[in-house]
């Protein structure tokens, strides 16, 4: 029998890509999801996945419902992604983000320490714990070893998370790691996020369906790679014999206005007719630079980037220009008419009653 993986956070953009190649690699995937007024299974719809994977109801703040899935899941594996993942709305809801986004990291590990002592634990680290480090060191890119000074609401959940995955790692020998992931980006990256802000627009405004696009900050730099990608570091990061921590990232760091100047670029726009900076998107404190070193995930996992900065904006470009040609010719997709969770893959305590 394949090896069962819990993903929590699989409506996200990396649990659809790590669900797909979990079930291309012969995983039983199953999946966490909240309830929402409007559903939200558009990224497992996109990648033909919704069918395949079982749905388990659960909300991170909530430590029966994450033990219950724990159990209904018994997995070899769990993947710990779902936070509230926006910076921005982090200096919004700064006590919200540090109960989702930090104290669940505890939950869960609190119920795998309960429930299956045994299964090995993926956390969602980030390359925002490093905040203040990525230039105070001159721009070198960030490894393992760096400090971290995290600059956010966010950055400080999450760096909460990071320490207590290496407690229970060396408290109660759990197989726990924390991937330092750079920023990602895809097809599939939310609408809110910067990249997918300006492909999005940037398609809108070639085939006129909008006429400008408001940013905040066009100086950040952030080292970009493609998602999909990152999800097989998460899986190798689980296969090695032991427990360790690793920084996965490209190695290559580009400005806001790199991005918006490639991304209108591409389809023979001049982005300065078109941008606006509005000082609403501009952040109380905001990372000015982050670029990684991934070299002892390339010694250790055998794991390289593949997609650079030019392919990535190209590939996202590309599919949100192709996504409003089909829509202006009347084709819907699956976030125009959300699906409710089918009976067929929804699995609820009751079953186990
Ligand atoms: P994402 O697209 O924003 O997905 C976040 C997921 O968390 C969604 O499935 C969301 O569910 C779920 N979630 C949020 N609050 C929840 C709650 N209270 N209970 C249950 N589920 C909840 O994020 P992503 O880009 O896939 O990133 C995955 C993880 O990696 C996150 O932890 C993020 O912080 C971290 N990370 C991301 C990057 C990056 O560049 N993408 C880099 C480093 C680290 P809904 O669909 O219901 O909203
Ligand atoms: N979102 C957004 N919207 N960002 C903007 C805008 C805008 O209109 N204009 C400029 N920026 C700048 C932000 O100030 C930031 O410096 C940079 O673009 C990237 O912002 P995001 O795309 O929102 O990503 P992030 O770097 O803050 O966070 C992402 O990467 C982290 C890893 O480093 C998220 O995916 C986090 O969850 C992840 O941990």
């Amino acid at each position: 029998m394949g090896k069962r993986a819990l993903i929590t956070g699989i409506t996200g953009q990396d649990g659809a890509y790590l669900a797909k190649f979990l079930l291309d690699k012969g995983y039983e995937v199953y999946g966490t999801y909240r309830r929402l007024s409007t559903p939200n299974f558009w990224r497992l719809e996109y990648l033909g996945v919704y069918h395949k994977v079982y749905l388990i109801p659960a909300d991170l703040t909530d430590m029966s419902s994450i033990i219950e899935a724990l159990k209904i899941s018994e997995p070899d594996e769990v993947y710990h992604l779902a936070a509230q993942s926006f910076v921005e709305a982090s200096f919004e809801t700064p006590v919200a983000t540090g109960d989702v986004t930090g104290l669940s990291t505890t939950r869960i590990l609190e119920a795998i320490r309960l429930v299956y002592p045994e299964t090995k634990f993926y956390n969602a680290a980030t390359s925002e714990i490093f905040g203040k480090t990525g230039i105070l060191n001159g721009g070198r890119p960030l490894n393992e070893n760096d400090p971290f000074m995290p600059m956010s609401p966010y950055a400080t959940a999450k760096l909460y998370g990071f320490w207590i995955t290496r407690i229970y790692r060396e408290a109660y020998g759990i197989f726990a790691v924390n991937g330092i992931l750079f920023n990602h980006e895809s097809p599939l990256r939310g609408l809110e996020f910067v990249t997918r802000k300006i492909s999005n627009e940037v398609a809108k405004i070639y085939l006129g369906l909008s006429k400008e696009l408001r940013l905040g900050n066009l100086d950040a730099k952030r080292d970009w790679g493609y998602a999909p990608e990152y999800v097989e570091a998460m899986w190798l990061m689980l296969q090695q014999k032991e427990p360790d921590d690793y920084v996965i990232a490209t190695g290559e760091a580009h400005s806001v206005r790199e991005f918006v100047e490639k991304a209108f670029g591409l389809m023979g726009l001049d982005w300065q007719k078109y941008v606006k900076v509005d000082k609403r998107f501009f952040r109380p404190l905001d990372v000015p630079c982050l670029v990684g070193d991934y070299s002892k995930a390339k010694h250790k996992l055998g794991w390289e980037p593949r997609t650079k900065f030019d392919k990535l904006v190209e590939v996202m470009v590309n599919e949100d220009v192709s996504r409003w040609e089909r829509w202006l010719k009347g084709e819907r997709f699956p976030w125009d008419a959300p699906n409710y969770p089918s009976e067929s893959n929804v699995l609820t305590r009751a079953l186990r009653m």
